[in-house]
């Protein structure tokens, strides 16, 4: 399975912070944000990883990162977002880099406690299709949200304001290579975006998405109350099953 991650965008909701630096270049109690994901991907066995970036200092992960070296890689692949046109079109510059293999995806601002070794487990038993992960939280209205018939996720909404579930899409995904025809196929929405909860949507449609929820914490970094929120809880539990020793 490879391993994505996109750590483009604009990081508007952090301005001032984001006006010169990258948001995944931001500190996180003491590390830079990004390798947290790396991290979660490497504890979960990927190691062929790419990074999509772009925006500003998109040359510094270069810089931070080199080929891997510090997490235990040989190598990292990099590849460049033009524009702020979402995190399905950013998806759509790895279709080479993954070429017929399952992928997981992970948006360069979600951090979590614990690893997604069953999930990818499960979708690799799974085989196509795609997997989300659940996770409740106090206010759905600021993540996708899926909306349930009994047992079954009907649809996700997205940034709903009546959200019908108290839980979150957070933003770690797996897609069969199919993805990038589904993500070929999208409109942008409202805002101008290729949306990833249209793409999910579509596996939906199909009946060929599966969750799961996640175990321990998980918080996004890409607010101002976020970011603060994730520098607490490393601060105080460490992050991806790395106690805090090990992470400085
Ligand atoms: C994105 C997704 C949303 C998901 C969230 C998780 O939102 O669109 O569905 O719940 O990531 O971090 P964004 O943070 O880009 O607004």
């Amino acid at each position: 399975m490879k391993g994505v991650i996109l750590a483009g965008g604009i990081g508007s909701r952090l301005r001032p912070l984001t006006r010169v630096t990258n948001k995944h270049l931001l500190p996180v109690h003491r590390q830079p944000m990004i390798y947290y994901p790396i991290q979660t991907l490497i504890n979960a066995g990927i190691d062929d990883i790419m990074i999509v970036t772009g925006g500003n200092s998109a040359g510094d992960f270069l810089k931070l990162l080199g080929n891997g070296k510090n997490f235990g890689l040989k190598h990292l692949n990099y590849t460049y977002q033009d524009g702020n046109r979402g995190i399905a079109d950013a998806l759509e510059l790895v279709e080479h880099f993954v070429g017929d293999e399952l992928i997981c995806v992970i948006l360069g601002d979600n951090i979590i406690e614990g690893n997604i070794c069953s999930a990818r487990n499960d979708f690799e038993k799974q085989g196509n299709g795609a997997k989300i992960l659940l996770k409740r939280v106090e206010r759905p209205q600021r993540f996708g949200v899926p909306v349930f018939e009994e047992n079954t996720i009907v649809r996700i909404e997205e940034k709903p304001e009546t959200p019908k579930s108290d839980l979150a899409v957070i933003g770690i995904y797996f897609y069969d290579p199919t993805v990038f025809d589904v993500i070929r196929g999208l409109e942008p929405s409202a805002r101008g975006e290729l949306e990833i909860t249209d793409v999910n949507n579509h596996y939906i449609s199909q009946e060929k998405m599966t969750w799961n929820k996640l175990d321990g914490w998980w918080t996004d970094a890409g607010t101002f109350e976020s970011l603060l929120f994730a520098s607490n809880l490393v601060a105080d539990t460490g992050a991806n099953n790395l106690s805090l020793r090990m992470s400085g």
